[in-house]
């Protein structure tokens, strides 16, 4: 599994810095949909789940997290510690996020409003999805 991380351009000068995002250019689809994780619960493992057309990037813009991918195949844990560096997870993955510093802010851009039937919430149904659906590989699946 080929694990994509995107590194962001930072806008640095001697007042700090500031990245912009924006929809294909930094983000490879159009943007739908942002949301946003804070005040998460020591030890709490959250996620569980795959999406069948969904596409998401991962920043955590605050603070530190492990984001666990596994495409059916293989498992991959990808730490994401720095704002400017954007984890993708394509559709077909499931995905658990974990290890959640006090004061991360996990922010996800989404290339689709929220759809419950988009969501495989079933481990065992995400690898019958993946298996019935092949051809539907993005650049992450390897
Ligand atoms: P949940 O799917 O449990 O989050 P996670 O993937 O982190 O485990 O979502 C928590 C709640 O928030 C649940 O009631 C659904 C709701 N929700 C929305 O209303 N819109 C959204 O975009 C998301 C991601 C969740």
């Amino acid at each position: 599994m080929q694990v994509v991380k995107y590194m962001f351009q930072p806008h640095g000068d001697d007042r700090g810095q500031l990245i912009s995002l924006e929809e294909y250019n930094d983000i490879p689809f159009r943007i739908k949909r942002v949301y946003y994780m804070y005040d998460t619960v020591a030890d709490v493992v959250r996620g569980h789940h795959a999406h069948k057309k969904l596409q998401q990037i991962l920043v955590c813009v605050h603070g530190s997290c492990k984001i666990r991918l596994d495409n059916g195949k293989e498992k991959k844990v990808v730490a994401l510690e720095k704002p400017y560096e954007g984890l993708y997870v394509s559709n077909n993955m499931w995905r658990e996020m974990f290890d959640f510093s006090e004061d991360a802010v996990l922010m996800v851009f989404a290339s689709e409003v929220y759809d419950e039937s988009d969501y495989i919430r079933d481990y065992d149904e995400f690898l019958k999805f993946v298996r019935e659906h092949p051809e539907e590989k993005k650049e992450n699946e390897g």
